[in-house]
């Protein structure tokens, strides 16, 4: 069985490899990668300082990039960088091995801010008791396992926290959003990152944090508009049109969204 289940996990990422390359080689100047296929320019990758963190986040991979997240670190960095100029902590809800947070600590000088970074996930892949039915009737749980076994989802808090060792500032938190929500011991948040990838602990967690985000936080969420993730959206548009505010949808599957100012 699990033989089975790693010649079809490699036979798909082969596809993928090759269904993303055959744009880059007909068109050299197309970004293609994680979803996206893009004629505009992505000359950020270029950066120096972009390598620098993105290399971090591979780091926090085991060294071996099986994201190809360009443009949604990008994206990271970018809302990260806008929050750290506001009162209040970093949250990431989903961290997984660690790869958009350590990106994010590498491009800010983590220590310098001052700032807690509040790494929360269970290292266990999804809990059942919060995945949806439809979730799970579209394979959720046995995605989420797969994704375990393969190395995909980080499967040790302790490597995870190997990995942060690096930085003073942070607290990784481990067990089942949304029961550790309130180990979060701050009040002030001005960078939330939701990538869990089943709606249930996204709404708490959003839910949770938006009366302690100060005005301006930035929100990202990890998988807003990836096909196959409705529920996802649906639920979180539940959210917005509950607080009043208005999700941006990007085309990297990502979803923005900012704590208004009053
Ligand atoms: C796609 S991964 C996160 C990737 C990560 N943001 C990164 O930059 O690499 C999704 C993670 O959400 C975690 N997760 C799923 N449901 C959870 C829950 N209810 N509470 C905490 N973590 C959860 C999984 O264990 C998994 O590590």
């Amino acid at each position: 069985m699990a033989h089975t289940w790693s010649m079809r996990f490699r036979l798909a990422w082969f596809v993928l490899r090759t269904a993303y390359w055959i744009p880059r080689t007909i068109l050299p100047d197309v970004y293609s990668n994680d979803a996206l296929i893009c004629f505009n320019s992505h000359a950020f990758v270029d950066d120096p300082e972009f390598k620098r963190a993105y290399q971090r986040g591979v780091q926090a991979l085991g060294g071996k990039d099986f994201y190809h997240w360009e443009w949604r670190v990008h994206v990271g960095l970018w809302a990260a960088a806008t929050a750290s100029h506001l009162e209040g902590d970093f949250v990431e809800c989903g961290v997984s091995h660690g790869f958009l947070s350590s990106a994010v600590m590498e491009n800010l000088d983590w220590d310098r801010l001052g700032k807690t970074f509040y790494l929360l996930d269970t290292f266990e892949g999804m809990d059942e008791r919060f995945v949806t039915a439809l979730e799970r009737k579209a394979g959720a749980l046995t995605k989420s396992k797969a994704a375990l076994d393969f190395g995909i989802y980080a499967n040790s808090a302790d490597q995870v926290r190997a990995n942060f060792s690096q930085w003073r500032n942070h607290r990784v938190i481990a067990g089942t959003v949304p029961e550790t929500l309130d180990e979060v011991d701050t009040d002030r948040v001005a960078f939330l990152h939701i990538d869990m990838n089943c709606a249930p602990p996204e709404v708490a967690a959003l839910k949770y944090f938006w009366p302690k985000l100060t005005p301006g936080a930035v929100v990202l969420l990890d998988d807003y508009t990836q096909r196959g993730r409705d529920e996802q959206r649906q639920a979180m548009d539940d959210v917005a049109k509950e607080l009043g505010i208005a999700i941006c949808a990007l085309p990297t599957g990502q979803g923005l969204l900012l704590k208004p100012a009053r």
